[in-house]
């Protein structure tokens, strides 16, 4: 099948390798002209673990292209994917969707023949009508509809989820495009569930799902704050909790509080959709303050180890919002990074991948370390902000030697406490009193 992808960012371009893989003839529109030229010289713009072979694999085989040219991508198409930016508007917080619908604006001249404008990009209930308004106005004659299929890709492990998601989501109501949806979805369609509903459904289930996970996380948060003062262990908790399967082990880490470009936008655009319709959300509108207050929390727990020597260097691993991606897009290691440099001038910073994008935002604040070892020489504490498999295999007796004092805080619970406390530090994870 032919597919035009709209947006060449953490969604589109992973979307676009996959169905590249899977036989379809991509063409991926964008408006930066150097990320579209360096695309098309087989680089790649983003990390995305697994990606790059992919990439290359499809871009020389002429199964991928990038273009900045909507037209050429559009016409003959079969399905066109809006995968552009939804980010929160900055005083409401809604989702603004000033870039898709200039995005169906412009596609929309150019539909020639039945065509598939599918909604990958995260958008409010009603979107999709108001896309199939927008075409309309601008194309009386266009042949086409406007289906939502969200995108439920983790970054860091979009193309593991591409091959293997937990389910496919089609929302729209005309028959027509559930046929095309679903041949191209074909070599999906007896191993993966595939749901087929409301397109409002579709836009709801995304928000839905992903409001309950950030809950989910402020959820085993609060119970690692219980844990700390009540004597027991939340990792122990977790565990025991998990193996209900009713409620199921994963979003059950403690930890700085949720971030990236997801869980942060989402739950702030579903809480402000309830209040739209008069319908309040109160778990989420928690779950958002909650979230924002542990940052802040978490901060003053780093402050507090170096209270007695202010001029102390505190060695931060971690800055993407996540292990295995290089975003720092609302990431809790960069919000508690600013609240301790509202304290000490002495901050050196290392992340594996996320360095070129947290300097865009911390700027000359911190200092930039160029590994694990040269962030920690002569640092009073080392905190662990960012769930990297690396920081798990820091060799704690070797490193102590280095460093000023030993101290950690390890607000992913990534090293094992009891060989810390052995190594000689002064430990502190979250919600497991092994200090
Ligand atoms: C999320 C959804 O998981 C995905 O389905 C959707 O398509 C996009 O949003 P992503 O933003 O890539 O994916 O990150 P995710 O792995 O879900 O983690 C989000 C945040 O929650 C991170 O800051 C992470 O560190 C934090 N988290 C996650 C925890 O603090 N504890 C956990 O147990 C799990």
């Amino acid at each position: 099948m032919k597919l035009a992808i709209i947006g060449t960012g953490y969604v589109g371009l992973p979307t676009g390798v996959g169905f590249a893989e899977l036989g379809n003839d991509v063409v991926c529109v964008d408006k930066i002209a150097n990320k579209i030229e360096r695309l098309n010289s087989g680089e790649l713009t983003l990390f995305e673990d697994g990606l790059e072979d992919l990439f290359r694999k499809n871009v020389q085989s002429g199964k991928i292209r990038f273009t900045l040219d909507m037209q050429s991508a559009v016409r003959g198409a079969d399905v066109v994917m809006l995968a552009v930016g939804t980010p929160p508007h900055p005083i409401t917080k809604e989702a603004d969707l000033q870039y898709i619908y200039a995005a169906a604006k412009e596609l929309a001249q150019y539909l020639d023949g039945y065509t598939v404008v599918a909604t990958k990009s995260t958008v409010p209930v009603g979107t999709g009508d108001e896309i199939e308004k927008i075409i309309r106005e601008v194309n009386h004659d266009a042949d086409f509809d406007v289906v939502s299929i969200p995108e439920f890709l983790r970054e860091g492990f979009a193309i593991h989820d591409f091959f293997n998601p937990d389910r496919i989501v089609i929302g729209t109501n005309s028959e027509r495009a559930k046929e095309v949806m679903l041949k191209l979805y074909a070599p999906f369609v007896d191993k993966f569930p595939l749901l087929i509903v409301k397109r409002r459904s579709s836009e709801t289930i995304k928000y839905a799902s992903n409001a309950f996970l950030a809950m989910k996380i402020h959820y085993i948060n609060e119970m690692a704050d219980f844990c700390e003062k009540s004597g027991a262990d939340v990792l122990e908790v977790a565990k025991g909790m998990g193996m209900d399967t009713r409620i199921g082990k994963k979003f059950l880490n403690p930890g700085p509080g949720y971030g990236g470009s997801c869980f942060p936008k989402d739950t702030n655009a579903m809480a402000q959709m309830g209040r739209k319709y008069g319908s309040p959300l109160s778990l989420i509108e928690t779950t958002i303050a909650k979230n924002d207050e542990r940052k802040a929390k978490m901060g003053q727990r780093v402050i507090e180890t170096i209270k007695s020597h202010p001029e102390g260097k505190i060695a931060v691993l971690g800055l993407a919002f996540k292990g295995g991606t290089d975003d720092c897009r609302e990431s809790p290691a960069i919000d508690i990074i600013k609240e301790m440099v509202k304290y000490s001038h002495n901050v050196c910073v290392f992340d594996p991948k996320a360095m070129e994008n947290a300097r865009l935002i911390l700027g000359d604040s911190v200092k930039y370390a160029t590994s694990i070892e040269d962030a920690c020489g002569n640092a009073d504490v080392m905190v662990i902000l960012t769930e990297w498999e690396d920081f798990k295999h820091i060799d704690l007796i070797k490193i102590k030697q280095k460093m000023n004092r030993a101290k950690i805080v390890d607000l992913r619970n990534m090293l094992d406490a009891d060989t810390a406390v052995k190594a000689g530090f002064e430990y502190r994870g979250v919600g497991t009193n092994r200090q």
